[in-house]
């Protein structure tokens, strides 16, 4: 079965033609990150703009490259929350055009489901359940992936989003965005012993994550800094802070699948490209003797090929939108 998938849920306008859930035909990414650097992230007006302007070439390119025609695909699929609204919109609306156009089926696919799909690509042998790290620049969650379409959400961030905390703390430091990449990059050079950053946890909550004060305590340690004319070695606070996520991701990933007795760990979205959380997860797994799977570097980013994969898996469980299908904001991953 192929499905010509969309993804339009933040920067990334993205089409991409996916057989049977794991093989990728094609998969075309125009990223819009160059213009909303400018403004220190994503501005959603601009953002839907600029998917309005090359959804068209995007999809056309995606099945020129996979040498086919519409006639030749037998599904759409297409992101529908959550995301920027406007963003989300021009993607639902396209399918939806093409979907009534062609009368071929379309698929509504939620945006974290499609990162965890990402590894069905991967790793063709990849099957539920698993425990699964969804972090992404919105996004935190500890996920047990009972079934394809199923799945419980075991613990989630009460504040910022991990993604959110790199790129704050990396805008703090006077990165471009999205200062994640750069930051991760930059704390390859530096001690991760050089400054004490906390921890934070979620009283009562073992499986939750807070960053926000982490995202404080970088900037009090800067501005302190600043006001005693000390220097910051940016390498070393770097790789302090990425240090103090990845311990606090870890950790609770861990307790979690000790807790369920989950012997498959896997990790999605765009924070699960970060060097130190795959060194961590490979490190702990080993140790543990437990199964790792971490999406290539190419799927760990927003791309339309993970929509075409979820995408499958919803066609199999009966999801298919009707006409009245509508773009959402904020839709928990276990909706139902
Ligand atoms: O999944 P994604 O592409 O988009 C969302 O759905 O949000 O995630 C983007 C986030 C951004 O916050 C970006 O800074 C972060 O993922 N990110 C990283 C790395 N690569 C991307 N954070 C830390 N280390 C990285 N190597
Ligand atoms: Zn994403």
């Amino acid at each position: 079965m192929r499905i010509l998938s969309i993804e339009s849920s933040c920067d990334e306008t993205a089409a991409a033609v996916v057989e049977d859930g794991r093989r990728v035909l094609s998969s075309v990414v125009a990223s819009q990150v160059e213009e909303h650097r400018l403004y220190g992230g994503v501005v959603p007006e601009i953002a839907s703009r600029r998917h309005a302007e090359s959804i068209s070439s995007v999809v056309r390119e995606a099945l020129l490259q996979a040498d086919l025609t519409l006639a030749d695909i037998d599904a759409l699929s297409v992101t529908f929350a959550p995301g920027l609204i406007g963003a989300l919109l021009v993607g639902v609306n396209f399918a939806k055009g093409l979907s009534l156009a062609t009368g071929k089926p379309l698929i509504p696919v939620h945006h974290l489901r499609s990162h965890i799909a990402a590894n069905y690509i991967s790793h063709q042998e990849l099957k539920p359940p698993f425990l699964c790290l969804v972090v992404s620049g919105g996004h935190s969650h500890i996920v047990m992936v009972e079934d394809y379409t199923k799945m419980r959400v075991i613990g989630a961030t009460r504040d910022d989003a991990a993604g959110e905390a790199f790129d704050k703390a990396a805008r703090t430091m006077g990165m471009p965005y999205p200062g994640g990449i750069e930051l991760d990059k930059v704390a390859e050079l530096g001690d991760d012993k050089a400054y004490t950053l906390p921890h934070p946890t979620v009283a009562g909550s073992p499986y939750d994550f807070s960053f926000s004060g982490l995202k404080t305590a970088v900037i009090n340690l800067l501005h302190n800094a600043e006001q005693k004319g000390e220097e910051i070695c940016k390498e070393d606070l770097c790789a302090s802070f990425r240090r103090a996520v990845v311990d606090c991701l870890t950790t609770n990933l861990f307790k979690a699948a000790e807790d369920l007795g989950v012997k498959t760990i896997v990790a999605a979205g765009g924070v699960s490209a970060n060097r130190l959380l795959r060194r961590e997860l490979e490190r702990l797994c080993a140790e543990k003797g437990y199964e790792l799977y971490v999406p290539e570097l190419s799927l760990c980013g927003d791309n339309a090929a993970m929509v075409g994969s979820q995408g499958y898996y919803e066609f199999l469980s009966g999801n298919i939108a009707q006409t009245d299908l509508n773009a959402v904001a904020t839709l928990p991953i276990d909706y139902k």
